[in-house]
């Protein structure tokens, strides 16, 4: 192991107690107790401080033309590769949980490889995206321009399950 790799499993770590520490505050102020959940969005927003650090000093970040390459490629994969895969694995073994989970998400990631293409065709003209209002869903997390869709197209969860990106 070597102080890359290192780095590389600490992001990973971060990035995870993260978004675990974000679901248990949701759960401890569903629970009743909201300085319970005060801390875990604390801690979170701790780790994600650890998370970003991690990723600058690997030289994660890097220009937003490079950045968006990054992301179709991972979002490319995501959707190609790695959710086909895992939804025939899901499949097989009759885990119906993982199944929903994974076709949202495969679902989600070619749109979001669709948009980050659009960006990207619009940075290499120098230009930014037009201004426009984003939603997502929250129970499969699609990402749409303008307003929220009556029924998501994915998960067919109702309007008012989609929040605007402020
Ligand atoms: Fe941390
Ligand atoms: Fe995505
Ligand atoms: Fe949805």
């Amino acid at each position: 192991m070597s102080t890359m790799d290192n780095l590389q499993e600490a992001f990973a770590g971060e990035s995870q107690a993260n978004r675990t520490y974000l679901a248990f505050a949701k759960k401890a102020e569903a629970d009743g107790y909201p300085q319970v959940g005060k801390l875990f969005r604390a801690a979170a927003a701790a780790e994600t401080v650890h998370a970003h650090a991690h990723l600058r000093v690997m030289g994660g970040v890097k220009d937003t033309a490079e950045n968006l390459k990054a992301a179709v490629a991972g979002e490319g994969h995501e959707f190609q590769h790695m959710y086909p895969g895992f939804i025939a694995e899901a499949e097989a073994e009759g885990n119906k949980r993982a199944l929903v989970s994974f076709k949202n998400a495969m679902a989600v990631e070619e749109i979001h490889h669709s948009l980050y293409t659009q960006a990207l065709t619009s940075i290499d003209a120098e230009a930014d995206l037009p201004q426009r209002a984003i939603y997502v869903c929250e129970i499969c997390g699609n990402t749409v321009y303008d307003r929220a869709p009556e029924a998501c197209p994915i998960c067919n969860a109702p309007k008012a399950k989609s929040f605007e990106v402020p």
